[in-house]
């Protein structure tokens, strides 16, 4: 990989021995992917924030970088292992909670905005159309890439954590024109399949559980969608969802939808191949995902309910919030089930209203999530919309798993 006479100088150690470090990070990637270069990024965003995924030894790691360099560019941070200001009342251990306010405090002292949350563009990291970015975290770099039309491979913590010191990305892979163009096209059978006259909540599950789907097929081509429309703001967050689950049951980092994502007028070639996915897909899907049949409460429910897997929106809360008020109504609360509601710290701390009314039935909980917090610990059946969630669930929390919609997760607080 060529190097500039600046960054032949950061490879020597002349700026510092974490900048060789993050230097040494990045021209080991570049080679590997036969990188031309390195090019400058407007920002980056961190994940391997949580102790329960990164533990001691990530530590050492974050604490090493932490006492020799800083970042250089914009730089969010991924959700932690808890929430920072109510992590007592989650049952988390003070043992846990000290190494967790360590790594917290690393990033920190880097220069890291302690933003921990997967939806960094809905709390001031927003790039625009085309920026080079250098993301970790699989559900935001296909967000950023598909629906913001940024550029972004699928970095992992290290290697995003190095560019955000050095503030390049060797340039391969999904910053490149040619690589972000379709290999398969998905024609949805919208109006039926994903029908748009169903309930928004109802639409969530029904996206993720086709990008859990689609993630498994689409092997390293990247999608392109057809059919599917929507009212702006709620097809962002079903996009989110479908982003999600792909990047979860696949590695799918870019997806196209004609008509709606940024780029899709260019990314079509000729001779691409089409498949049609239709209820039955879905269906299946759906069955594979719900690892615990509650048979409509008979069977018992799940001890905790997770919404916000990405991170929710203002309009997600806000549903949220309007569907516990009208079940709410009149039924008696059923204290034996939980429920979590994931957001980033500044939208809670802005949605006064939502918040409000979310918190009389369950938490509205920050700085983590229901995948990388250790909820292992205390419960064992989990009820999720999120088929990323769904996917990850079992293997690294090992809960069974009810999969369902917004309205029939909340259906079960009550009795
Ligand atoms: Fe975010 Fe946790 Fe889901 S990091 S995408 S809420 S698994």
């Amino acid at each position: 990989m060529y190097l500039t006479p600046e960054e032949e100088k950061m490879l020597k150690g002349e700026f510092g021995l974490g900048v060789q470090k993050a230097m040494e990070i990045l021209c080991a990637i570049g080679d590997i992917y036969d990188a031309k270069r390195l090019i400058p990024i407007k920002s980056a965003q961190v994940s391997g924030a949580s102790y329960k995924t990164i533990g001691d030894a990530g530590i050492d790691f974050i604490r090493d970088f932490s006492n020799k360099c800083k970042v250089s560019v914009l730089t969010t941070l991924n959700p932690l292992g808890m929430d920072v200001e109510s992590w007592r009342e989650h049952g988390i251990s003070e043992k846990f909670a000290k190494k967790q306010i360590e790594i917290l405090d690393s990033y920190v002292k880097m220069g890291i905005e302690p933003t921990a949350t997967c939806t960094p563009y809905f709390v001031g990291n927003l790039p625009s159309l085309g920026e080079h970015i250098a993301w970790g975290e699989s559900s935001a770099v296909s967000y950023s890439n598909s629906v913001l039309g940024a550029r972004t491979n699928r970095e992992g913590g290290p290697s995003a954590l190095a560019s955000a010191i050095v503030g390049k990305t060797p340039e391969y892979g999904l910053h490149i024109d040619e690589n972000r163009r379709a290999g398969l096209v998905i024609e949805v059978d919208f109006e039926n399949m994903l029908d748009n006259k169903k309930s928004d909540d109802r639409l969530i599950l029904d996206f993720a559980t086709l990008g859990a789907f689609v993630g498994k097929i689409v092997g390293n081509k990247i999608p392109y969608f057809r059919g599917i429309k929507g009212e702006k703001e709620v097809l962002k967050d079903n996009l989110k969802s479908l982003g999600a689950a792909m990047a979860a049951s696949g590695a799918v980092a870019l997806y196209h939808v004609e008509g709606v994502t940024p780029e899709y007028k260019n990314a079509i070639v000729d001779k691409v191949e089409k498949i049609h996915v239709g209820k039955e897909e879905l269906e299946k899907t759906r069955e594979k995902l719900n690892t615990y049949n509650t048979d409509n409460g008979k069977h018992g429910k799940p001890e905790l309910i997770t919404l916000g897997c990405p991170h929710c929106s203002i309009q997600e809360l806000r549903l949220i919030a309007d569907t516990l008020t009208k079940l709410g109504k009149h039924r008696k609360r059923d204290k034996e089930v939980e429920l979590w509601v994931c957001t980033a710290r500044q939208l809670k701390n802005i949605a006064h209203e939502e918040v409000k009314i979310i918190s009389r039935y369950g938490k509205v909980v920050c700085d983590t999530c229901m995948v990388v917090a250790p909820i292992e610990e205390k419960y064992k059946i989990t009820g999720t919309n999120s088929a990323k969630a769904a996917c990850y669930l079992p293997g690294l929390c090992s809960q069974k798993v009810v999969y369902n919609d917004t309205k029939s997760l909340l259906d079960m607080l009550f009795v």
